[in-house]
């Protein structure tokens, strides 16, 4: 198995801008973990990264709603408290847990517009050019956001609330203004003239006289407090149907890209199985493709259940999940794409035989040389670009959802006169075989662009159950490192036996197969990164980007744990 990856491999490029992944963590900011934010509630709570927006959906549990009414009001709310990722101009996945004991995901992930082609983020010589497919209006999906969270409230919504009451609290916030703090509108290393370059754009998140708002200002989005009064009034034909998706592919067309009214009518959230796995007896749900989340975290924990981690120090347990992340990768990508484009391996990836030959394949005492199987790659620096939000309801239900406009304000570029801002999801498509997209992650057929298609995703809304229950709701942001990131809260848990505030804030390494590479937080002892070395790991030190707001449920109490490490993140509760 191992052999035919070296072959494919052999043939990547040497590693390209590896002095920018090499960065001490102090050229990047020395940000230190802190604890996360904890809290205990018996009826009802939500983690979100924004705390006026956890709030909304903490009312609508108090007001009798369900863990999905709760969570489609966050949804609409954080697009407008957290404009950075949270969207209608995006897309996402949402993984529910049902009282009565059913488990459904819903894929709300952007789609390519009916022009796209294999060539369309190729240069004129047929190479990968990130400049079409991050930074140009050919890098906007067709918004999935508004569909996804139309379709949940229809199908597991309590009844007790119309769309339009959900999206009233994002309404007001976004016709009154929302108060900025440090870290609502563009934290460091966020380039702002991302933003700035869009006239459409700048109108609203620059003050008149083109200086940055400061902590303390208001900032009021009128005109998308219009567009989420239009669609609390009309529904989700509104938004794909109407006025705003006429100007949303007049403004994509205008900047260059190939987006259509037509592309926006013909678009569907689709309701998909989750995929399920099991792990020392607990079952894991999460997404299953266009994500490759699900899948890679399921793999990984087989691999890992042959393992006491329990018992091993902790530089043996990182080493072990460390060799886990690089064949889990590796296998992301290889096989997964668009499940309605492809045929992507779910059973054999996420079986146990399947994980006990990788297992063979580890040595336990030397890092796999990903030397002779590694491709080239940058990696985005941004992460805070996707947002994740955790909701449980007294009744049983339980919500994971992570949505995103790809890289902190997607593209960047609001489509006039609407307040939306849109992604720039398509570079999450394999542009060319081989060539890595902003997260680093490279892909091969399976991920090529094509009209209509669901770039692979790595966000990872799992829900872990317990006899049933749900035991512990978790996802995260931070691109390739999402999935990686919920493996370690819930190892954390399971395996080492920590509460979910400590599992949420504990220092995070991460293997993605291509770079060569282990990025490792601030916060682990020298120790354990002296016996990583040793073992043979290529330690880089890390920012820390993910967020991964979880909610664990012990007998009695929901302890939600907002992670320390973008700031801003609040868990609110009942
Ligand atoms: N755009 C990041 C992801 O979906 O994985």
């Amino acid at each position: 198995m191992l052999n035919c990856r070296r072959r494919l491999f052999g043939r990547f490029a040497s590693l390209a801008l590896i002095g920018l992944l090499a960065l001490p963590v102090a050229a990047l900011g020395q940000e230190q973990i802190g604890h996360a934010q904890q809290a205990i509630a018996h009826d009802g709570m939500v983690v979100a990264q924004e705390g006026t927006a956890a709030r909304i959906g903490v009312d609508i549990l108090q007001r009798g709603g369900n863990a999905v009414d709760a969570a489609v009001a966050v949804g609409f709310a954080l697009a407008v408290s957290y404009p950075r990722a949270g969207n209608l101009g995006g897309g996402g996945f949402m993984v529910i847990h049902l009282a009565d004991g059913r488990n459904t995901a819903i894929d709300y992930r952007e789609t390519a517009p009916q022009a796209i082609t294999d060539k369309s983020f190729l240069d004129a010589n047929g190479n990968a050019d990130p400049q079409k497919s991050r930074n140009s209006a050919l890098a906007i999906g067709v918004p999935g956001t508004v569909a996804g969270l139309a379709l949940a409230e229809e199908k597991y919504g309590s009844g007790r609330f119309t769309l339009a009451d959900l999206i009233a609290p994002a309404v007001a916030l976004a016709r009154d203004g929302i108060v900025l703090t440090g870290q609502t509108l563009a934290p460091a290393p966020f380039d702002p003239s991302r933003l700035r370059r869009w006239p459409s754009s700048a109108k609203i998140f620059f003050k008149p006289d083109g200086s940055a708002f400061a902590p303390g200002d208001r900032l009021i989005q009128a005109d998308l407090a219009n567009s989420l009064d239009v669609i609390a009034k009309g529904g989700p034909q509104a938004f794909y149907q109407g006025p705003i998706a006429q100007r949303i592919a007049a403004a994509v067309q205008a900047a260059g890209g190939i987006m259509t009214a037509d592309d926006l009518k013909i678009y569907r959230a689709i309701e998909r199985t989750p995929v399920h796995g099991t792990y020392r007896g607990y079952d894991i749900v999460s997404m299953p493709p266009p994500s490759s989340g699900g899948i890679e975290l399921i793999e990984m924990l087989n691999i890992l259940e042959g393992y006491d981690l329990a018992h091993d120090d902790q530089a043996q347990e990182l080493f072990l999940m460390i060799e886990a992340m690089k064949r889990a990768y590796a296998d992301r990508a290889l096989y997964l794409g668009d499940p309605d484009e492809v045929q992507n391996p779910v059973t054999r990836l996420t079986s146990k035989d399947y994980a006990a030959k990788w297992r063979a394949t580890i040595d336990p005492v030397r890092a796999t040389p990903a030397s002779a199987i590694h491709a080239g790659g940058i990696i985005e620096p941004e992460g805070r670009n996707t947002t994740h939000f955790s909701v449980v309801d007294r009744f049983g239900n339980a919500v994971a959802n992570t949505y995103t406009l790809n890289f902190i304000y997607g593209l960047g570029m609001v489509a006039d006169g609407t307040g939306i801002l849109l992604n720039n999801e398509l570079d999450d498509f394999a542009a060319k075989p081989d060539s890595p997209n902003a997260f680093g992650l490279t892909g091969y057929k399976a991920n090529a662009p094509g009209p209509g298609k669901r770039p692979l995703s790595s966000m990872t809304p799992t829900i872990v159950l317990k006899d049933g229950k749900p035991f512990i709701v978790t996802g995260s942001p931070g691109g390739s490192r999402i999935t990686t990131a919920v493996l370690q809260v819930i190892v954390n848990v399971i395996d080492r036996g920590m509460d979910i505030a400590d599992a949420v804030s504990a220092p995070r390494v991460h293997d993605q197969w291509v770079p060569d590479q282990v990025f490792a937080e601030p916060g682990l002892p020298e120790n354990v990164l002296t016996a990583l070395r040793a073992r043979g790991d290529k330690i880089v030190p890390q920012r820390p980007f993910t967020s991964a707001n979880s909610i664990m449920i012990t007998p009695g109490a929901f302890v939600g744990a907002a992670d320390p490490r973008e700031g801003g993140a609040l868990a609110v509760g009942y």
